[in-house]
């Protein structure tokens, strides 16, 4: 299987006009995340229940040769969607090309994309939401019919002329289900939802990237790093490698509990897995909100971050712990809020004894 990913840069880098996807404008990505992906369902860990169902659905694809059902997939960043999209991929034996929407962002883009599919490839869009209205419709015939519907000439005289594609599989992802449109959200045979990883999957994950880095583990060090990585097993990933930078360091070559702990207290990342930004956005609301409820473009003008950090990076992990409330007129902090930061409620104040 080949993981093909463009997002037209490499064209637009070379000065091209037209950053329609051809074979020749392919980059091969060799992130770090990357090369740690699991490519088979066997050592992709946790989302037993999605596993599970996938394989019956694949089996059945294969047993049929027919291809995959268009899928959805949703939940917060960093749980594995696109990661599950190679699995895959790599399962069927097919090319996966991944793309995301803003990358989609002129007629011919999508329409380059779809044209360079072939029979079974799956074709991956990451943050399908954000796909524009004509993109949309573009895909709408591609999906359901494998046709893509091209008008030529102008008003009077133009003509809608049908292209057939072949049978391929889009795969969307998306933080923000709820932002698709009903129509594009009806096409998808298959709709899940990932759920975050329980500390137990995250401690099997930090494992198997510290074999991948040649580093020494035990299961204490790899639980100390898997309680603090927010039920996420891309910050999970990325704290075994900075923990690894310290034991190599600092310490004995080993990531032990304390090894662990210590490494993480130095990153400023707590015993919750809460960073510096997650704790001055509890901060915030507490000393200048009286703990809200506030907006969310208060609490990102005020951070200097952008409304979309803060609703899909720092967010869903606080609502999720129970730190953060969301309520028809803004975000409230929680009484576990307060706790966490060592600080007593309104009304732990007023009370005298
Ligand atoms: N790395 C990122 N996600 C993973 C997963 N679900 N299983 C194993 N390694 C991973």
């Amino acid at each position: 299987m080949a993981i093909i990913s463009d997002d037209g840069s490499e064209a637009k880098r070379l000065g091209k006009k037209n950053p329609i996807v051809k074979p020749e404008t392919i980059e091969y990505d060799n992130t770090f995340e990357n090369s740690i992906r699991p490519k088979d369902f066997d050592s992709y860990i946790g989302q037993s229940a999605l596993k599970e169902s996938l394989k019956i659905t694949l089996e059945a694809a294969r047993l049929r040769n027919k291809a995959l059902d268009h899928m959805l997939f949703y939940g917060p960043p960093g749980l594995g969607k696109t990661t599950i999209a190679g699995v895959i991929a790599a399962q069927m034996g097919v090319d996966i090309k991944i793309t995301s929407a803003p990358a989609l962002e002129r007629p011919r883009d999508i329409i380059g994309i779809l044209m360079s599919l072939k029979g079974g490839e799956i074709l991956f869009i990451d943050e399908i939401h954000r796909l524009n209205k004509v993109a949309e419709e573009i895909l709408y015939p591609a999906m359901e019919d494998f046709t893509l519907d091209m008008t030529t000439g102008k008003s009077q005289t133009a003509k809608t002329i049908r292209v057939p594609l072949p049978k391929f599989t889009l795969i969307g992802a998306t933080t923000k289900a709820g932002e698709l449109s009903s129509p594009l959200r009806d096409r998808f045979g298959i709709i899940h939802r990932l759920e975050f990883y329980t500390v137990d999957e995250l401690s099997e994950v930090v494992k198997r990237t510290a074999k991948i880095l040649d580093i020494k583990i035990n299961e204490e060090g790899a639980k100390a790093i898997a309680v603090r990585s927010r039920g996420t097993p891309r910050i999970a990933n990325r704290l075994v490698k900075r923990v690894a930078d310290f034991a190599i360091v600092k310490f004995n070559g080993i990531i032990d509990k304390q090894v662990a702990n210590e490494s993480l207290d130095i990153l400023k990342i707590d015993e919750f897995g809460l960073d510096n930004t997650d704790r001055a956005l509890l901060s915030l609301i507490i000393d200048k909100y009286d703990g809200g409820p506030v907006g969310i473009e208060t609490i990102a003008a005020a951070l200097s971050e952008d409304v979309r950090t803060i609703e899909d990076v720092c967010e869903p992990y606080l609502l999720q712990a129970g730190l953060l409330q969301r309520t028809p007129r803004g975000r409230k902090v929680s009484p576990e809020g307060y706790r966490h930061l060592g600080i007593k409620t309104p009304s732990e104040q007023t009370r005298l004894f």
